[in-house]
């Protein structure tokens, strides 16, 4: 009998995941299969308990589900309370394990598949949501020169700031127009408005001579990859890697093993390529 794991979210049916975790799964030879689930909005606790009944191993957690998988957790990653959210459950004798492997998915990307190494750079995350919370302690122990999290709410970004200012005092929160005269080598957007279409109000002068810009969103051009071509940014990407990497990091924790993420992000990009 193959172990089970699965994707929850709402909406599910456009996740890559199950195809990322068949490809680690064929690479490494292991026993499993992969579903996506479809919770309704308040039934993510009662679809949990179903699939842990029927013999599952693990989840993988994505919008709306991930501050409801923290809660739900009964032990938890430092990363996953770094978080406050938790994109990968594991299911054994110790009960729900949650883990966050968003932020580690982001670091492995930036430092394997782009080759940036984040020490000593300055790092500008635009927004101060649940996407940018997921990766505020990763980036930090990478040991940034500095790290500053601006928002169009300012207030979110200074208080985003203050949560982990006892670990760095390099970290500190602004909104974008404070950003006017400073450049950085790493601008990443964690804000959703890459999903509506919208822009930023970044001033151009942050895309910093031979910066990159990551947008965590993928599968589109984004206004914020056009922003920073303009702004003069070296390098743009999207947030593929950052999705397959967070998969073999949820894949290392339930397999003890760690899939080769090259070939399969190689092969997703093939896969969505325009014909
Ligand atoms: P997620 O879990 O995807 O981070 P979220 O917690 O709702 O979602 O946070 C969305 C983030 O995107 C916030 O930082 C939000 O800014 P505000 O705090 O000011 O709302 C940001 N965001 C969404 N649309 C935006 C837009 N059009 N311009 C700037 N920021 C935007």
């Amino acid at each position: 009998m193959s172990d089970r794991y699965a994707v929850i979210g709402n909406p599910v049916g456009h996740s890559k995941s199950p195809r990322i975790h068949a490809l680690f799964a064929r690479q490494t030879g292991q026993a499993m299969v992969y579903e996506a689930i479809l919770a309704p909005p308040d039934g993510f606790a009662r679809a949990l308990a179903e699939f842990i009944a029927a013999g599952g191993r693990g989840m993988n957690v994505t919008i709306p589900f991930k501050e409801q998988a923290f809660r739900l957790a009964e032990r938890h990653s430092p990363r996953a309370l770094g978080a406050r959210a938790v994109n990968t459950l594991a299911f054994g004798e110790g009960g729900i394990f949650g883990d966050n492997t968003d932020g580690a998915g982001l670091v492995r990307d930036l430092k394997f598949n782009l080759g940036l190494s984040i020490r000593g750079k300055r790092v500008l995350l635009a927004g101060a949501g649940g996407a940018a919370r997921g990766v505020v302690l990763p980036l930090l122990e990478e040991s940034p020169a500095a790290l500053v999290i601006a928002n169009r709410t300012e207030d979110k970004a200074r208080q985003l700031a203050a949560e982990f200012s006892s670990r760095a005092e390099k970290v500190s929160g602004c909104g974008f127009a404070d950003l006017s005269g400073h450049g950085f080598d790493l601008v990443i957007n964690a804000t959703s408005a890459s999903l509506s279409g919208a822009s930023l109000a970044l001033p151009r002068c942050v895309f910093g001579p031979g910066s990159l810009a990551y947008d965590m969103v993928y599968g589109r051009p984004t206004p914020f990859l056009r922003q920073a071509r303009e702004g003069g940014a070296a390098q743009v990407t999207d947030g593929l890697g950052m999705l397959v990497e967070q998969a073999a990091e949820s894949f290392l924790l339930w397999r003890g093993l760690r899939p080769d993420t090259a070939p399969v992000l190689a092969e997703l990009r093939r896969e969505s390529a325009p014909p």
